[in-house]
């Protein structure tokens, strides 16, 4: 049975804590209620919210529409091989439970991972990463309910265009698909340890802990928990931005004038900019106003102490991207979704 709610505060369903007001609100948790829902005319009357964990967002505004909270539950494992085996997660599972589960029963490739806000059927959207791994690494498909065709379907990790931060569903298949479950390939045995990136490494001497990919988690645990804040204390939604990439040639241009500036190689003749360091380095860490602020700890994350407003945050966000312009000649686009 689906049940709408109307004039639904948004708040517990946005990791920004934002308390903007849904004209509608349903929850759907099997396929059986979204067909249903399709024939409704209260989805068909209203625009249309699909919403996940609500931990890539800014709403900014009430939403004249209908939101729908996706919440379809289940895991199931199928070993293909000796050394393989791929999971499937339905999409409303938490995706940091989800990792864990797989780590319970030692199947590797989603540890870097570990505690990444959010639900699994959002992750392939934007291709989350951390650590030096991203989730098309070992995204091995997902099934999608095709709004346009009315009709179920699966897509490859080819046909997601998987790229930094971003897919097809965030591109010329924006709106059109509903992610109900997404499966991975991951190792039974001989797992590929990846401690290089950041101080995976370090933290890992730091504990005593030996490499394996329970421990990988534990440390990437630390290292999150140690610089970035829980949403359930102060409500943020991750690096706010994306690591800019830019020219060799602009790379070395800024070098000349910042010879301390953090940067990685990304692809051919490209660097990949630390954009907390660019925003840092505009002097806005730690800033504050009113409840609206930038993490004193990693400056890439955007918070809501409490009381803000989605609109502030924007403002926020907008100043951000004008001094970095102005200081490095850089353009920081958004990596969350400003609604
Ligand atoms: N830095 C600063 N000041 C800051 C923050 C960062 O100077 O306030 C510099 C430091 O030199 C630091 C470097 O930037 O070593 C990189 O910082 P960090 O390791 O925290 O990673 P990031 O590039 O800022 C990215 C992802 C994170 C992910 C981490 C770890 C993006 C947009 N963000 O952040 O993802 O957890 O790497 O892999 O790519 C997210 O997407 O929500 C997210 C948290």
């Amino acid at each position: 049975m689906l049940q709408f709610l109307p004039n639904y505060n948004l708040a517990p369903h946005n990791t920004f804590g934002l308390a903007e007001q849904a004209k509608y609100f349903v929850k759907v948790q099997t396929e059986a209620q979204l067909e249903a829902l399709l024939e409704n005319p209260i989805y068909q009357e209203n625009k249309v919210l699909w919403l996940g964990g609500g931990s890539n967002m800014l709403l900014t505004q009430s939403f004249d529409g209908l939101v729908v909270k996706l919440e379809f539950l289940g895991k199931e494992r199928e070993d293909i091989s000796e050394s393989e085996a791929i999971v499937w997660s339905a999409g409303g599972e938490n995706w940091h439970n989800f990792v864990q589960w797989t780590l319970d029963q030692n199947l590797g490739g989603l540890e870097n991972l570990s505690l990444i806000p959010g639900n699994v059927g959002t992750a392939p959207i934007q291709n989350i990463g951390a650590y030096g791994v991203e989730i098309k690494d070992h995204f091995e498909s997902l099934k999608a309910y095709d709004l346009q065709k009315k009709e179920w379907t699966y897509f490859s990790p080819e046909e997601c265009q998987f790229a930094y931060r971003h897919s097809i569903f965030k591109a010329q298949a924006k709106g059109r698909y509903v992610v109900v479950a997404v499966g991975f390939r991951l190792s039974r045995r001989n797992h590929n340890l990846r401690m290089d990136y950041g101080a995976i490494r370090q933290e890992l001497e730091r504990q005593s802990l030996a490499p394996s990919i329970q421990n990988i988690a534990k440390a990437v645990i630390a290292i999150r928990q140690s610089k970035l804040p829980d949403p359930k204390e102060i409500g943020n939604s991750g690096s706010f931005f994306k690591n800019p990439i830019v020219s060799n040639q602009d790379h070395q241009r800024l070098l000349k004038e910042f010879p301390d500036l953090v940067a990685y190689p990304a692809g051919h003749e490209q660097m990949k900019l630390a954009a907390g360091w660019l925003i840092e380095r505009a002097g806005w860490k730690g800033y504050r106003k009113g409840d609206a602020g930038v993490h004193a700890k990693q400056a890439l994350v955007l918070v809501n102490y409490g009381q803000a407003r989605g609109a502030e945050i924007k403002a926020l966000a907008e100043a951000i991207q004008e001094s970095v312009y102005r200081t490095f000649a850089v353009a920081l686009e958004a990596e969350v979704n400003i609604i």
